[in-house]
């Protein structure tokens, strides 16, 4: 299709010298409970490329937590490959795994995992294991100035609204400063207006910062807002469509009900 074509070159440079950041070609997943086997992916292929913002849809079980342990190096396939920034990774050893990991990925969970005995500073500072105080106390803070909580950097997370605590967790994702960020069900446990606060504050980090991110969601508007939908079911990709799809189909009710085409989000990283 030509416009898909031409849109390809515009967003990532010509075909021949592009590279997935995130290639998976036909990886499973199996857990074994027992007798019973579970096939959490069935033969999932998906390219990412650098600098894109994606969302994950499907219903529960459909494998879509599974698919983003295995993207960010929380598990590996039980067949298949799994190839980063065009390395192998799915056959690595477990400590260079995680090594990839801490320097790569950020996760964002829905439940935030904050510590509530620590400010907010101090949960953004934990991934910083290594270095001195000051140096850390420095990331520390940058990193919150970044999701626009500085002045709120001595508060636990009791002290903070759940949108706060959610741009905190977010904070603590980016703090050693990973090219890609991985949430899974991010607005999860947040009313309307806070979910849209932590939306705009992930496409603004994808805008201005060339962060990769990967959203999993149940909510049409908070996927519509990313550039692509994925949609599983039963442990395979069902769906995989960008946004000159939708537009080009007439909005998004070719992929699903009742959604409006991703409205532009204005928020710059500094206003927030
Ligand atoms: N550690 C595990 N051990 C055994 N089975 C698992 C494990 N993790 C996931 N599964 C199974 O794999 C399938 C996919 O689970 P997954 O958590 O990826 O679904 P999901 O799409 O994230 O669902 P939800 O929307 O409820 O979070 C499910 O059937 C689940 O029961
Ligand atoms: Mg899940």
């Amino acid at each position: 299709m030509a416009h898909r074509v031409g849109a390809e070159i515009d967003r990532h440079g010509p075909w021949w010298y592009r590279m997935s950041l995130i290639r998976l070609e036909n990886v499973s997943k199996t857990y074994r409970m027992g007798d019973v086997e579970v096939g959490a992916l069935q033969g999932v292929s998906l390219d990412i490329d650098e600098g894109e913002i994606v969302s994950v849809m499907g219903p529960s079980g459909s494998g879509k937590s599974t698919l983003m342990n295995v993207v960010g190096c929380l598990d590996t396939p039980t067949s298949g490959r799994y190839e980063l920034n065009g390395h192998e990774v799915s056959s690595m050893s477990d400590n260079l795994l995680s090594e990839i990991r801490g320097r790569q990925i950020g996760f964002v969970f829905q439940t935030y995992n904050l510590l509530k005995r620590l400010s907010a500073r101090a949960n953004v500072e934990l991934p910083l294991v290594y270095g001195n105080g000051k140096g850390r106390r420095h990331r520390g803070l940058e990193a919150l100035e970044l999701v626009g909580l500085r002045d709120r950097s001595g508060h636990k997370p009791t002290e903070l609204s759940g949108g706060q605590q959610q741009r905190v967790g977010i904070a603590r994702a980016l703090v050693k400063r990973p090219s890609i960020l991985l949430a899974d069900e991010p607005t999860g446990n947040l009313d309307s207006a806070s979910s849209e606060e932590v939306m705009e504050l992930m496409m603004a980090l994808n805008r201005e910062r060339g962060i990769t991110v990967m959203i999993v969601t149940h909510e049409f508007d908070i996927a519509a807002a990313t550039d692509r939908i994925i949609s599983m079911l039963d442990g395979r990709v069902v769906g995989d469509s960008h946004r000159e799809d939708w537009v080009q189909a007439g909005g998004l009710w070719s992929i699903g009900p009742g959604v409006n085409p991703g409205q532009p989000v204005k928020t710059e990283l500094a206003d927030m």
